[in-house]
């Protein structure tokens, strides 16, 4: 069942490929340069009037979520909030009939999530799902959705459900914005060809940085705490790459935005912790590198996710994980990847129990 792998944890980061490409069939025409979202289709005039967009999850949904704000702001060009299902459902927010929701959710069953939701269609919002579990409870009482179509996720860290709902989003905004004109037809086309690359292009990282990324998880593995920065695109990725280290380790780590380090999080920085930069070649692309030479001057150990040719990023860092140089948007969809493996093979040298971690469950049906 576990396809001969030793854990579900690492088939279902294999997967990713095949589940990538699962999560745009039928949807993403890369040759007619043509989206397809039936959901998105159902709402669509509720969509074009709607004053914002709020988007509300729990964990690493929240992070595809946060990633979406970013999306759909830069995209569409309209107002966009993202949050935690728990703080949003007991603060009485201000919701009406001209908020469209999207929720995001794996299991379709996260209590918060659902009951935030109910709370929310009864002022008369829009609910827009994006879940993975067909026929779970959030799917049905969505009003409109998109599968995320990830298959199966057993390993209790979520990876392969990450990576089909931030696909699902992208295609959502895509979408969206060619439909409010926010979007220039050339950016829109080369993006749809961008996203048909990616599958190919997370194989391209299975195939070639795997033993790479082993061998630093070897070194790296009695930290006691990482740190992870981020920028952009890529700050929600730091997030998720810290998470995944506390669930699947037990290490202690923060995700941070990469500039904001300076109003705290340096103090931590000294010559035993290490620094995990999501360093991707985009517009920030040099501020990042100024972010790296300030954690060096003061000994942090430099690890970073840099696209395949960045000397100066590879030179700088003390550990690289390398991955295809792309858009920024579709950037997060390959950085993710050497950090959800990063984590699981620091879980498998600490002799953790990678896919049923301490005091977590697949599904958080408890408030
Ligand atoms: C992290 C993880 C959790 C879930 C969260 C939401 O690896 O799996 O943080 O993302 O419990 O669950 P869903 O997406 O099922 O609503």
């Amino acid at each position: 069942e576990k396809g001969g792998f030793e854990h579900f944890m690492l088939k279902e980061i294999f997967e990713q490929p095949q589940t990538i490409f699962d999560s745009f069939r039928g949807r993403l025409d890369a040759e007619q340069h043509r989206i397809t979202l039936s959901g998105l289709d159902a709402i669509q005039d509720r969509l074009l009037a709607a004053r914002r967009i709020i988007i509300v999850a729990c964990g690493t949904s929240w992070h595809a979520g946060l990633l979406a704000e970013y999306l759909i702001e830069e995209l569409c060009r309209i107002n966009v909030e993202v949050e935690y299902a728990s703080e949003f459902r007991y603060r009485n927010p201000i919701v009406g009939p001209e908020d469209v929701i999207i929720a995001v959710s794996q299991s379709g069953e996260t209590a918060d999530t659902l009951v935030a939701l109910e709370n929310a269609k009864q002022q008369g919002a829009t609910i827009f799902g994006v879940v993975n579990v067909v026929g779970s409870s959030i799917a049905r009482m969505a009003d409109a959705g998109a599968y995320t179509h990830a298959g199966p996720e057993i390993g209790v860290a979520s990876t392969k459900a990450f990576t089909a709902q931030v696909i699902v989003l992208q295609l959502f905004a895509l979408k969206l914005a060619l439909l409010k004109g926010t979007i220039s037809n050339d950016r829109f086309s080369k993006l749809v060809e961008g996203l048909h690359a990616v599958p190919s292009q997370v194989e391209w990282i299975l195939t070639n940085e795997l033993e790479n990324i082993k061998a630093i998880a070897a070194k790296y593995k009695d930290a006691s705490d990482f740190l992870y920065l981020g920028r952009g695109y890529n700050f929600p990725i730091a997030l998720e790459g810290a998470l995944k280290l506390k669930e699947i380790s037990y290490i202690h780590a923060e995700g941070y935005p990469a500039a904001e380090m300076k109003h705290g999080p340096i103090a931590l920085v000294d010559e035993t912790l290490p620094v995990v930069f999501v360093a991707t070649k985009d517009p920030y692309y040099d501020k990042i590198i100024s972010n790296m030479q300030e954690i060096k001057a003061r000994k942090g150990r430099l690890i970073a996710v840099v696209s395949e040719g960045d000397e100066v990023g590879a030179t700088l860092a003390e550990d690289v994980m390398v991955v295809p140089e792309v858009d920024e948007i579709i950037a997060p969809l390959l950085s993710v990847i050497p950090l959800q493996l990063l984590s699981y093979y620091i879980g498998i040298e600490r002799g953790v129990d990678v896919d049923k971690p301490r005091n977590l469950a697949k599904s958080v049906t408890v408030e």
